[in-house]
């Protein structure tokens, strides 16, 4: 028995010393240049837009040239966010849908933060590359499949890059236990789950004044979200917004970088949430209660990859839930989970069969970026994680290197949105995930998270 304590003992002091010496990225070489200035653009100053605005303030070598919205109450609050820090306001566009095109050829404009409804994304995305622009892609980067190609094309032909601001790939548990797989603590991956499971109701739906002010509103005469981002439940059955779940567990097994995504199936429980939302707030008669939702209240999905792994992802918003993104990362040696922060490493964890929590894990595998700008990042949205997401996009421009999420991350992890849905419409049968990088995902090297921006 005794040995048995010593060797779990040495099992994991030696994991951790591995975590903690061969495996910690190298920050040196990416640390951001005050004096290099980084002349940032906004597409899209709603809700989101103005979170990274804010966030910009923490970056001094960043200026903001340019803002464009459709709505003069975003602009308003917006420049105001500016005129506060005691920067100058920026110039403004948005006299129609299309005068992105116009922002986006200025000549001081580095890159273009894009934060609009989804079916923007890749219009504004596409322009901002042919203008010679980094372009920053709010989540998730497309609607449809064609989308995707269209992103990866204008990339090859342009030069230009674009980053997807996935920033659930910089929470600080998620990089800790990517610190955890890099250096084997779960042994050889085999599983990973993953997914949004966030009680959206309250935001798909209200009074056309702010998110979770009751109504059953959406449409144009909604707030934020409501005005567009509910009627892709109305249209459309499958995983809707499968980026902040996939994206890190992608990362944790080299996707496009000596893996890749091969085929998914999908399957939709019924829908019955969005109605009985509308009915229990609104009542019988209201309007909405007439609308038919297309969407499953549970969409599940499960992609094959080339490695041999599988990846479950949940899509769940319109049903009574805690958040939750269900994140487990399983391997030979054991696994991780979200739910319950539980952690259980055969030989390591001092008991057989008993899950053990994740809390000691955390902080032993806490990510370099992590211990280096925690005072900085808690200032920023998400617990901190949209800090480092706007960190790397900075970094990236100014540097003049490939994103860390880059152009073929954006594709493959956002395709997967309207290939649920192909595999749903055709009785769950299995779908081909296209090779976005068409073949270069068997040299393409790590580099998330590493010394390389
Ligand atoms: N990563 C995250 O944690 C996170 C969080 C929230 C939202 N998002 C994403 O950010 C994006 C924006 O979401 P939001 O909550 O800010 O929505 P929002 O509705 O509050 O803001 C969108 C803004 O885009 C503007 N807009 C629409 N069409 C335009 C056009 N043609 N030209 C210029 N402006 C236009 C709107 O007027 C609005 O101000 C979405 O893709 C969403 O999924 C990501």
């Amino acid at each position: 028995m005794k040995n048995t304590v010593d060797r779990r003992d040495f099992l994991q002091k030696s994991s951790l010393a591995v975590a903690g010496s061969l495996l910690l990225p190298q920050l040196g070489k990416s640390a951001i240049q005050n004096d290099a200035k980084v002349r940032l653009g906004f597409i899209g100053v709603g809700l989101r837009g103005r979170n990274h605005l804010h966030n910009t303030l923490a970056f001094p070598m960043v200026e903001v040239t340019c803002i464009c919205d459709i709505d003069p109450q975003a602009i308003t609050a917006a420049q105001k966010i500016l005129r506060e820090a005691g920067k100058k306001e920026a110039a403004v566009y948005g006299k129609n849908e299309h005068d992105f095109e116009n922002m986006v050829k200025r000549d001081d404009l580095d890159g273009v933060v894009i934060a609009t409804p989804w079916e923007w994304h890749v219009p504004m995305a596409l322009a901002t590359m042919k203008a010679g622009k980094y372009a920053g892609l709010e989540v998730s980067a497309t609607v449809k499949l064609q989308e995707s190609w269209d992103l990866v094309n204008t990339f090859e032909k342009t030069g230009a890059h674009c980053m997807l601001l996935e920033n659930v790939c910089y929470r600080r548990d998620v990089m800790a236990v990517l610190n955890m797989v890099r250096s084997n603590l779960f042994g050889e991956i085999t599983h990973l789950q993953c997914g949004y499971q966030h009680d959206l109701r309250g935001v798909k739906f209200n009074n056309g004044k702010q998110p979770y002010g009751g109504g059953v509103e959406f449409g144009a005469n909604a707030f934020s979200e409501a005005k567009w981002r509910t009627q892709h439940s109305v249209d459309r059955n499958g995983d809707l917004y499968p980026t902040h779940g996939l994206g890190p567990v992608a990362e944790m097994i080299n996707i496009n970088r000596g893996n890749q995504f091969l085929y998914l199936t999908s399957m939709a429980s019924k829908g019955i949430g969005l109605h009985k939302y509308v009915v229990d707030k609104g009542g019988e008669k209201h309007p909405n209660a007439k609308v038919n939702f297309k969407l499953g209240d549970v969409v599940q999905t499960m992609i094959k990859c080339a490695n041999g792994e599988t990846i479950l992802i949940t899509h769940d918003t319109n049903s009574p839930r805690p958040y939750s993104l269900g994140f487990r990362v399983q391997g030979a040696n054991g696994l991780w989970m979200d739910d319950g922060n539980q952690i259980y490493v055969e030989n390591v964890s001092a008991k057989h069969d008993v899950w053990e929590s994740d809390e000691a894990y955390m902080k032993k595998y806490d990510h370099a970026f992590w211990k280096q700008f925690e005072q900085e990042a808690l200032g920023a949205g998400h617990g901190g994680m949209d800090y480092f997401v706007l960190r790397d996009f900075i970094l990236s421009i100014q540097n003049k290197t490939t994103p860390p999420i880059d152009v073929y991350d954006a594709a493959a992890w956002s395709a997967i949105s309207p290939l649920s849905e192909q595999s749903i419409a055709k009785g769950s049968t299995a779908v081909a995930i296209p090779d976005f990088t068409r073949g270069k995902w068997k040299t393409r090297k790590p580099i998330f998270a590493l010394e390389t921006t």
